[in-house]
């Protein structure tokens, strides 16, 4: 089975972040995963529209957007005009998850949800058939570089078998403290999608890192 690696770019030098979406346009990278934080919903703030529009430039692969933020139907028409591909959002940030995630497929992107560490997977249920992509956070949202949180492994094998016997067809995707430590593991629990940000940009040869996740 093929997976897809996707470099968060919340780890890149935001000095150059020309040459590091070339870096990702020219390795074995799958998709650019782009960490939206508003400083309500998580307690931080990273990048917003001008650089998202920025990186579209620059990026030849599928843009990947995980909104954390509050009410985030506010700015769906805006991710698709700037060149989100999937537009992720969260559980936990949506009182009527269905209307938001109707209309990001209205728009012509894919739809994603994400769970943070403490919401069950089971919550979800009802919606899956909808959704193209379910992200579940294996570090608590707001911030790179923290540590891999463990019973990930389960909540991925339990998604799997909800996606199976609701016979839905979205893509898991893990997000937080991703390496070759973790990778097969998380391959082996289902997982379609490895976001990984500081254990690709933080190290010696960021392109050959990617290479490593795409054989564990
Ligand atoms: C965390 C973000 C992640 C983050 C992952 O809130 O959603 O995408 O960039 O970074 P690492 O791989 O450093 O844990
Ligand atoms: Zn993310």
């Amino acid at each position: 089975m093929s997976y897809k690696i996707a470099p968060s770019i919340l780890a890149a030098d935001f000095g150059n972040l020309q040459k590091d979406c070339e870096m990702v346009n020219n390795s074995q990278a799958d998709w650019f995963h782009l960490d939206v934080m508003d400083g309500v919903f998580v307690p931080n703030i990273s990048f917003g529209m001008p650089i998202i529009k920025k990186i579209n430039s620059y990026a030849t692969k599928t843009l990947d957007v995980h909104l954390m933020i509050v009410d985030p139907d506010r700015y769906i028409k805006t991710f698709k005009k700037i060149g989100a591909d999937v537009l992720t959002v969260h559980y936990e940030a949506c009182t009527h998850l269905h209307r938001t995630i109707s209309a990001i497929k209205e728009e012509g992107m894919k739809a994603g949800v994400a769970l943070n560490p403490h919401t069950s997977v089971h919550l979800i249920t009802d919606i899956l058939n909808d959704l193209d992509l379910v992200c579940i956070m294996s570090v608590n949202p707001g911030f790179g570089g923290q540590s891999f949180i463990e019973n990930t492994y389960e909540k991925a094998k339990q998604l799997a078998h909800l996606r199976e016997v609701n016979n839905a067809n979205f893509l898991i995707e893990i997000d937080g403290g991703v390496s070759t430590i973790n990778a097969r593991k998380l391959l082996d629990s289902s997982a379609d999608v490895l976001v990984a940000g500081s254990f690709v940009f933080k190290s010696d040869n960021p392109t050959q890192t990617i290479a490593d996740l795409k054989t564990v």
